[in-house]
């Protein structure tokens, strides 16, 4: 039986696939970079050929986004050159490359949701890096599906859910951004998603209307980051904090992200007849989750 590798592993993506692993297809191999590390060709295409690869789920990117502005060098590495590598690899042994990016690679002075089709405009060393993997894997003549999702938060990993729970313990107040806009993503969510779309990879028939395409996934809704915090702060039933609404200016990051980077989910819908959550039953999920956890 073919096999699926799954890239990054160990990140929340990763992870959350894992905890899927019986609705995946195939013989499931999870690596992070100990084991497989994507910006090494030979070593790519060794796994993929003696695996019998015929599925790549790449869930591993340099994800850091401030820190990316000072390792543009090792950001590209890995967001585009690895991304390229993969690709090359897919198409040499026929296999279908799934590949995640970001909302991060518009510049979020759109009026309305954007669109697959939308033009790009990364404002940031992260995006731009995203943004040329993606275009390393359109243009590499492989299989691919390219997933772009935004505010990917889980129990695992450091994240905005993470972060808030615990500068919460900490603070009497926290200030968050309110005029960045977009949807969170709970990474179960957009596991699921995945192990829905790669469920079709042998069907022929489909796979010539789905692949080869970019598709637009983050839970349902629009908020801010300061209503994503208030949120948390509130269904963790936290009262010794107060949430603060501030501006983009106030809080300086070295990053420039988006000011609205809300994402239409009508072609991944349309086409896998997907019927995602809104953010705020995730986030509920995902918060009673890590409450057991404890
Ligand atoms: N996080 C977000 O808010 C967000 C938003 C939009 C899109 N995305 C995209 O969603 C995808 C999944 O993100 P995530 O949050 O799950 O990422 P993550 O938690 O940062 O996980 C990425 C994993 O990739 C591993 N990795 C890094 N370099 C590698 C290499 N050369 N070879 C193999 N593995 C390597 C990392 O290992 P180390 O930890 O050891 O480096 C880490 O385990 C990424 O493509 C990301 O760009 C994320």
């Amino acid at each position: 039986m073919a096999g699926t590798l799954i890239t990054g592993a160990n990140g929340q993506l990763g992870k959350s696939l894992r905890k899927i692993a019986d609705k995946m297809p195939g013989k499931l191999f999870f690596t992070d970079i100990e084991e497989l590390d994507i910006c090494n060709r030979d070593a790519v295409n060794d796994y993929i050929k003696s695996g019998d690869i015929d599925l790549i789920v790449n869930c591993a990117a340099y994800t850091a986004v401030d820190k990316a502005e000072d390792e543009p060098e090792m950001a590209a590495m890995i967001n585009s050159g690895a991304a390229g590598i993969l690709a090359e690899a897919a198409r040499n042994n026929g296999a279908l490359l799934l590949h995640v990016s970001t909302d991060y690679v518009f510049d979020g002075k759109g009026p309305r949701p954007y669109k697959e089709s939308d033009g790009t405009a990364p404002a940031s060393v992260y995006g731009k890096t995203k943004l040329a993997g993606e275009k390393a894997i359109e243009k590499s003549g492989c299989r691919y599906i390219i997933i772009r999702t935004a505010w990917l938060y889980s129990e695992d990993g450091n994240n905005f859910l993470k972060t808030i729970i615990r500068l919460a313990g900490e603070k009497d107040v926290i200030n968050v951004v309110f005029d960045q806009t977009g949807t969170p993503t709970y990474a179960g969510d957009l596991a699921n998603a995945i192990s829905e779309i790669v469920s079709h990879k042998d069907d022929s028939e489909f796979c010539k209307k789905a692949e080869n395409k970019i598709y637009h996934f983050s839970n349902e809704g629009v908020c801010s980051w300061y209503d994503f915090a208030l949120e948390i702060v509130e269904m963790s039933n936290i009262s010794t904090v107060r949430v603060e609404p501030v501006t983009s200016e106030q809080f300086v990051s070295k990053a420039t992200r988006p000011a609205y980077s809300v994402l239409d989910k009508g072609l991944i819908k349309s086409i896998y007849c997907l019927n995602i959550p809104h953010w705020k039953s995730s986030l509920e999920k995902c918060i009673n989750s890590l409450n057991n956890i404890k």
